[in-house]
């Protein structure tokens, strides 16, 4: 069984061969830069995925000849992400897996992510599985294909997000997650109080408005950072963020535990930071079970993660046949609605 994915819901124009054997036959990201602009710009990023998604399909069927000539399915991300971007993914998908006479299984970008693991790694659902980047923040438990029981999300920015306005405020290029990340390293994460929003509360949300409103305010006091304050200041909110990211995990264990999650994984662009691993793997660890993140390259934004979700759905059988062709992108997408797919 082999399936070609294709993601387009952001700014990451990507495709992918990966096969049953858990092989990546082929495997091509193209990321934007919307650095000039400070952050993705949705019509520019729509026009970029038109001019680089047939040649970049093309480079992927040629890496992996004959896997491409016996392909089983076309997946293609479907939601969420911006409407504009996932309309040129989504029309590509049609109008090739037409042409093939191939079906066609609609990907939830999230659920991607969720299902990486399985690809990289040996996990058994269910797991417990934070999904973390720029432009999502979500715990859920993985419970099968097409079965993830969400437990909490972002009330307003995403982590990643809150990482790159932050880092924008210090003058960092976006996205600035990794730069700040960089400049912590050498800071004291006990210099800044900075407020830790919904530790300690119930549930499992997360919410890092309130964050990132502080590090707006305290830099208006603070004007000229000398480097060492500078440090200190991305140590102390990379610090408050770890805090509040471990507390909703333990509250979004401590929920299911009853259920037996074999695993505490991690993904998406925040997997980079590895404070916030740190923090994970002790935990994970403290409840004897594995932690386990992809490889970086298949926790951002790929297109190995929707062809694996889409050969997971095909072989289960659990896709759509109906109005195969008909279907629009769905901008908005919760995990909880998997089952529609
Ligand atoms: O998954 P991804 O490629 O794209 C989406 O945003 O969907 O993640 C990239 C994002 C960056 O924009 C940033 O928000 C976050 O992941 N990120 C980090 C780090 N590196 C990337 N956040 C915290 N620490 C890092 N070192
Ligand atoms: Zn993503």
């Amino acid at each position: 069984m082999v399936v070609l994915g294709i993601e387009t819901s952001c700014d990451e124009t990507a495709a992918a061969l990966v096969d049953d054997q858990r092989r990546i036959l082929a495997h091509v990201v193209f990321s934007q830069d919307h650095a000039s602009f400070g952050g993705v710009v949705p019509d520019i990023a729509a026009r970029a995925h038109l001019q680089k998604l047939a040649p970049l399909v093309q480079a992927v069927l040629e890496k992996a000849p004959e896997a491409a000539a016996q392909l089983s399915a076309v997946a293609v991300t479907t939601g969420p992400g911006l409407i504009g971007s996932l309309w040129v993914g989504v029309s590509f998908a049609k109008a090739l897996a037409w042409s093939l006479s191939c079906p066609l299984v609609q990907v939830n970008h999230l659920e991607g992510h969720a299902l990486t693991v399985r690809l990289t790694h040996d996990v058994a659902f269910p797991y417990l599985a934070l999904i973390a980047s720029g432009g999502h923040c979500e715990l859920a438990l993985v419970r099968g294909v097409g079965d993830c029981l969400t437990l909490g999300q972002s009330l307003d920015d995403a982590a990643g997000e809150a990482f790159d306005k932050v880092a924008r405020l210090l003058g960092f290029p976006y996205p600035g997650a990794k730069a700040l990340e960089a400049c912590a390293q050498a800071g004291d994460p006990q210099r800044f109080a900075f407020p830790r929003p919904l530790k300690g509360q119930p549930g499992c949300d997360f919410s890092f408005a309130g964050l990132k409103t502080a590090a707006r305010t305290l830099l208006t006091q603070l004007p000229d950072l000398s480097e060492t304050l500078r440090a200190d200041f991305c140590a102390s909110f990379q610090q408050a963020v770890a805090e509040v990211v471990l507390d909703r995990f333990q509250h979004a264990f401590e929920s299911v535990r009853d259920q037996h999650p074999t695993a505490c994984v991690l993904t998406g662009g925040v997997a980079a930071n590895q404070r916030i691993r740190t923090e994970l793997e002790a935990f994970a660890a403290s409840c004897d079970l594995p932690f386990v993140a992809p490889p970086m390259e298949l926790c951002t934004d790929n297109g190995a993660m929707i062809a694996w979700a889409g050969l997971e759905r095909y072989r289960n059988n659990s896709y759509s046949t109906r109005n195969v062709f008909a279907f629009a992108p769905r901008p908005r997408w919760e995990l909880q609605e998997l089952s529609c797919a």
